[in-house]
């Protein structure tokens, strides 16, 4: 079946879709749309079509929900919120939502990602949480051992039992084939997670551990050809921030 299908009865031929088919995949020929090879599913012929003539075949659009520009988000408000989001490193004992766990994962999920692959997983740890974070933590402790020799930061770092998850109730590993679009994916759930409330820490320690372990890897059982690109560790923040800090000068080049 086409990825794509034009209902001709209200097709009204305008060429929109064809001009936004960044893939050249629709044309119009006779007063209506037509599709050839090459289509990436991205949805804009569905997103553009005034005549709603557009669906897609290989998926559902009930749970799409209507179009918000985001500049229904004032863009001060968003920069100073981007500004004053820290890292979380305190979480309340608290659980979190299901609904706002699937906010999240939505987040993720529509991010962009190159030709539309979509090709970027979410692993929740739930029940593995206690056990993969016990290999983690004994395999630092032995390499911060040796490593605490040369470096001042490994020999301040105290590795307790909770040093990865920091005792969070949600953890989720974004693994992709390609580490661009999982770190997007990531950026925008941490975005919607703070919009929830939620405080969130990208745990680069666990993806170190998790590329030396094989037994964390097997564990995490991520989909064929994924790397662990961002490990997300999510919960009720426990500390409060009253300033925001200062940054280095921006590194811009205009050429
Ligand atoms: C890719 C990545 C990996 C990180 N890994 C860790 C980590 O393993 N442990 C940790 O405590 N913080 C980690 N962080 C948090 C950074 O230390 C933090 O972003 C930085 O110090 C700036 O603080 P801020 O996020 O509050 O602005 C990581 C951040 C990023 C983006």
């Amino acid at each position: 079946m086409d990825k794509i299908i034009v209902d001709k009865s209200k097709c009204v031929g305008c060429g929109e879709c064809a001009r936004d088919c960044v893939a050249s995949a629709i044309y119009v020929d006779g007063g209506k749309a037509h599709l050839r090879t090459g289509c990436i599913e991205c949805g804009h012929c569905f997103a553009v079509c005034p005549a709603g003539a557009i669906t897609m075949s290989s998926y559902s659009a009930d749970d799409c929900g209507e179009v918000v520009p985001m500049t229904a988000i004032d863009s001060g408000t968003l920069l100073q919120a981007m500004k004053s989001r820290r890292t979380i490193r305190q979480f309340k004992d608290e659980p979190i939502d299901r609904e706002m766990i699937d906010k999240i994962l939505e987040a993720g999920r529509y991010a962009p990602t190159g030709a539309n692959s979509q090709n970027v997983a979410f692993t929740i740890l739930g029940s593995k949480q206690e056990s993969i974070e016990r290999e983690c933590v004994s395999l630092f402790r032995k390499g911060v051992g040796i490593g605490a020799k040369f470096s001042a930061f490994l020999r301040n770092m105290d590795i307790n039992d909770s040093f990865f998850f920091k005792k969070a109730p949600l953890v989720i590993v974004v693994s992709g084939h390609d580490a661009v679009n999982a770190t997007l994916a990531s950026a925008y759930m941490e975005i919607e997670a703070n919009s929830l409330g939620l405080g969130v820490l990208y745990s680069g320690f666990f993806c170190s551990a998790a590329k030396m372990l094989p037994k964390v890897r097997k564990a995490l059982n991520l989909p064929k050809g994924h790397t662990p690109v961002t490990c997300m560790i999510f919960g009720w923040p426990d500390v409060k921030y009253k300033r925001v800090p200062p940054r280095k000068e921006r590194k811009v080049t205009v050429l």
